[in-house]
């Protein structure tokens, strides 16, 4: 490899996963095997009537086109409307993307960002955030209110409602004041609606929806992935819709990066995104997991906090994360430790719903004992 090649990968942090070797060993050697609640991966079948949309377009000799099909950014608008309320979304202002964490990563350098601009993420968030920002030499400022970001000037704010790791909702009057100031300002904010239809206790909002932006959507783009919603993460499956001039920009580049979803994927997200039934059959699998996990880890003494929405509880108790890792790890179950979302979740643990019911209950038992 090339010192050159080299220098990029050592902008970029260590990847957090490969520190739980220990704690995986360790959950591995559990007699009736180990419970991973740590990465978040999707466990349940894609539902039928996306995997027949998949194969009936499995012919596909010819390149697809960057924009998407004008039949999947038709049923990526209705989806937005039916399921969350955002309309008035024009035709062109969708995007395909190859999964959203593509599209997370590259952002800052799709849109031309360099060494002298500044990306606010949020102080606990998704890794992708500030892997993008160093990418282009970006500084990145850790901030959940405007207050903190006083008055420097980024050129882009993520937000991320629901939260991973935390399920956190961010509410109309908190998205409303982002939304203005970054209009004042030209800023452009991007949401990451990863979770948005997986509310528990609260009722996610969009930042496209008229309650936050008044119909306006200039400044403004929502990020939707099919990964968690329709179990969809193995297709690389997610769209980005909002400001036309931001999207129409995303779209002369990615033109020439080659950033295309593959046809039969296309089409597969096209009966994903027509079909509501097959979502809420997952988002009620999610939450009988949730029930009955949040209870037995309250019951084991942890403090829940958040997770009113998405597919994770935040969870401490009391002690360093890495101590309830190893904790959880002596009785077979492995989770992610705070600190891998910023240094404010030292003493947390981020426990994902994301096992088949009978690994929850698996997990469920081994916390009564
Ligand atoms: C907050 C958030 N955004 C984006 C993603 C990326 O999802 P995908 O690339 O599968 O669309 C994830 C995945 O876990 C996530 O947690």
């Amino acid at each position: 490899m090339t010192t050159r090649a080299a220098s990029v990968s050592a902008r970029l942090p260590v990847f957090p996963w490969d520190t739980l070797a220990d704690a995986t060993k360790r959950a591995r050697a559990h007699p009736d095997g180990i419970v991973d609640l740590s990465v978040g991966t999707p466990v349940d079948p894609v539902a039928p009537v996306i995997r027949d949309a998949l194969a009936a377009a499995s012919s596909a000799p010819g390149y697809p086109t960057t924009a998407g099909t004008p039949t999947l950014r038709a049923s990526a608008l209705a989806a937005l409307e039916r399921r969350y309320g955002v309309s008035g979304v024009a035709p062109d202002a969708v995007l395909p993307v190859i999964g959203t964490k593509e599209l997370i990563a590259w952002l800052p350098t799709l849109l031309g960002l360099g060494g002298d601009d500044i990306v606010v993420v949020p102080e606990l968030a998704y890794p992708t955030y500030d892997v993008g920002a160093r990418l282009v030499g970006a500084q990145v400022l850790q901030a959940d209110s405007l207050t903190q970001i006083g008055p420097r000037m980024p050129r882009l704010v993520f937000v991320n409602s629901p939260s991973n790791p935390t399920g956190k909702v961010l509410g109309v009057d908190h998205l409303r004041k982002v939304v203005g100031w970054a209009r004042e300002r030209d800023v452009l904010v991007a949401s990451d609606e990863c979770y948005l239809g997986l509310g528990w206790e609260a009722e996610p909002v969009s930042v496209l929806h008229p309650s936050v932006c008044d119909g306006d959507h200039a400044n403004l783009l929502a990020i939707h992935s099919l990964s968690k919603t329709s179990s969809l993460a193995g297709y690389r499956a997610g769209f980005v819709a909002g400001d036309p001039h931001v999207v129409a920009e995303l779209l002369a580049v990615r033109k020439h990066a080659g950033m295309m979803v593959p046809t039969p994927v296309q089409a597969a997200m096209v009966a994903a995104l027509d079909d509501d039934e097959h979502e809420r059959e997952q988002k009620k699998r999610y939450a009988r997991r949730r029930g009955v996990l949040l209870t037995a880890v309250r019951d084991a003494g942890f403090t829940v906090e958040h997770s009113e929405a998405g597919l994770y509880l935040w969870a401490t108790r009391g002690e360093p994360g890495r101590d309830t890792l190893s904790w959880l790890a002596d009785r077979g179950i492995l989770v992610a430790p705070g600190e891998f979302y910023g240094p404010r979740g030292a003493n947390f643990v981020r426990i994902a719903l994301t096992a088949t019911d009978e690994r929850i209950d698996a997990a469920v038992a081994r916390l009564a004992e």
